[in-house]
């Protein structure tokens, strides 16, 4: 059995400790006691359900939070006061989701950016300059290249370099795969296990069992703030045991009983839809059918469900239960006429954080509700209600503000309403990315219900296993265009795959 407490943390080949380190937000305990080691050179898996304690772990390791109590070893040396700059000057670096880039200098310009404050006096930058392009050269990036140009692997892989050319030992990477395609992926991961091989040790956030088991050397797992487990042999690990540890229980894959819609009259028809790099002639999709868009970035499955939406230019008929009108050409048309998006874009169409859980639950679904001027507040009460429970927020109540909650509660938060909109087409985009694996079925299961009830449903997703269990019939993208149609048995995720890449 490989799963077991931490090691001894007297073990030398550690290279950070956490001892007893815990976290209160008022009356939020977010850290009760945890305690763990991290092995030198090693890729370190943290895993657990939203909320339970990843993001102020790591926050409190790179000297970003405050730690109510505990203590933080780094080199055998107890740091006695933890903050950013300390932590970074004893070699830990947190990368954050949002890539601190300065798009208009270069790539080796920007790794230089790490030294510029660190390093008072004098410096060479000849030498300096040198070191960035030969660091460069080994990572595929061109020194010379504007940031700007930059895609997101390489974004992300400048970040890790800036981190290690500042003098990191251990790189923290936060969920950094989130926006990251299959391809993009296997390339950072690729370029980590090279870093490791270099010396390099990590910290690596993820909600997905596969990449753990893909990358990591060891693992921990959090739930509700306490250290539930871990192993440092991971290869011998499966992922039901992951998931045993993060949830406590087994877990109960969703799946979808695939239902057969052809010949039925459509709820929705779309026809010569014309966009930049968007050709559709047509497409059909019946009540209560739930369909899938896929393909590679650009491919023209966002950008068609974005056009749906009005926010993307295109020009096209679209007929909604026996209504025929032009594309909508915003989103307020579009949700006038009954369609519901929820964007992958978290930041720019995410959660207000200032307003509390509730608001931002009632806010889209609000005009429903009006009564001659009067907001119907028993009506809003038993929307945010039902959301808040469905979607199993973790917080105190929805009355608590919404920057207060780990990101994937975020996520809820947004997704709860976009559904209490009650709408005849919901497209959703990547519904449950950043969601833990609990949650994800959760999520499947209330667009299933919503389903049954007559609503027709676009999943975008780059999640195969996601598109397996949860829809009718997946159309795979190609050049603004759909290429294939996979309905019944034929969706799998090899199938899938083999469409996507081909
Ligand atoms: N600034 C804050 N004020 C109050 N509570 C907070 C604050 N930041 C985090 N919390 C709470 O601390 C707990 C842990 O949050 P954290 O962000 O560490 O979770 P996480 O494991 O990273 O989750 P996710 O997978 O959703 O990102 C949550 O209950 C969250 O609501
Ligand atoms: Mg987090």
């Amino acid at each position: 059995m490989t799963i077991h407490e931490r090691r001894d943390l007297a073990a030398t080949d550690a290279i950070l400790q956490v001892e007893d380190v815990t976290k209160t937000y008022g009356a939020v305990q977010a850290l009760r006691g945890v305690t763990l080691s991290i092995r030198r050179g090693a890729i370190h898996g943290l895993l657990g359900e939203n909320g339970a304690g990843k993001s102020t772990l790591v926050g409190i390791i790179s000297g970003q939070r405050t730690p109510s109590s505990g203590r933080i070893t780094m080199d055998g040396r107890v740091l006695d006061h933890v903050d950013v700059k300390s932590m970074e000057e004893a070699g830990v670096f947190l990368v954050t989701q949002e890539p601190m880039i300065i798009d208009n200098m270069t790539a080796a310009e920007n790794l230089m950016l790490g030294i510029w404050p660190a390093r008072r006096g004098f410096v060479d930058w000849k030498a300096l300059r040198a070191d960035a392009a030969r660091m460069l050269a080994g990572s595929g990036i061109d020194a010379g290249a504007l940031a700007g140009r930059l895609d997101a692997v390489a974004r992300r892989k400048l970040n890790i370099l800036r981190a290690m050319f500042s003098g990191g030992k251990v790189i923290i990477l936060d969920e950094p795969t989130a926006a990251l395609t299959v391809a993009d992926r296997k390339l950072l991961f690729d370029f980590m296990r090279r870093l490791k091989s270099e010396g390099v040790t990590f910290i690596f956030i993820s909600h997905y069992n596969d990449e753990i088991l893909e990358i990591c050397d060891a693992v921990s797992v959090l739930r509700d703030g306490n250290l539930a487990g871990g192993s440092d042999d991971v290869a011998a690990m499966s992922s039901e045991q992951l998931t045993e540890l993060v949830l406590g229980r087994g877990l109960k894959l969703f799946q979808r009983q695939r239902r057969d819609h052809a010949g039925k009259a459509p709820a929705v028809a779309l026809r010569e839809l014309r966009g930049q790099h968007l050709a559709l002639p047509a497409l059909d999709i019946a009540p209560g059918e739930i369909v899938g868009f896929t393909g590679l970035p650009g491919a023209g499955a966002k950008e068609l469900a974005r056009a749906i939406f009005g926010l993307y230019p295109a020009r096209g008929r679209i007929t909604l239960n026996g209504t025929e009108r032009d594309l909508p050409g915003s989103p307020r048309a579009a949700f006038d006429a009954g369609i519901a998006y929820l964007s992958d874009d978290r930041r720019r169409d995410g959660a207000v954080g200032q307003m509390s859980i509730g608001q931002n639950i009632a806010m889209s679904s609000l005009p429903a509700r009006m009564r001659m001027g009067f907001i119907d507040r028993a009506a809003e009460a038993a929307v945010v209600a039902r959301y808040f429970g469905a979607m199993d927020v973790k917080a105190p109540g929805p009355e608590y503000a919404v920057d207060t909650l780990s990101g994937g509660n975020q996520q809820k938060v947004c997704l709860g309403r976009v559904l209490a909109t009650d709408p005849r087409l919901l497209i959703v985009d990547e519904p449950t990315r950043g969601i833990d694996v609990g949650v994800k079925q959760d999520v499947l299961r209330i667009i299933d219900e919503l389903s049954s009830r007559g609503v027709s449903v676009i999943i975008v997703s780059t999640d195969t296993d996601e598109l397996v269990r949860a829809v009718d019939r997946v159309c795979v993208f190609e050049n603004g265009a759909i290429k294939e149609t996979l309905t019944g048995d034929n969706i799998t995720v090899e199938r899938l795959r083999a469409s996507v890449q081909a």
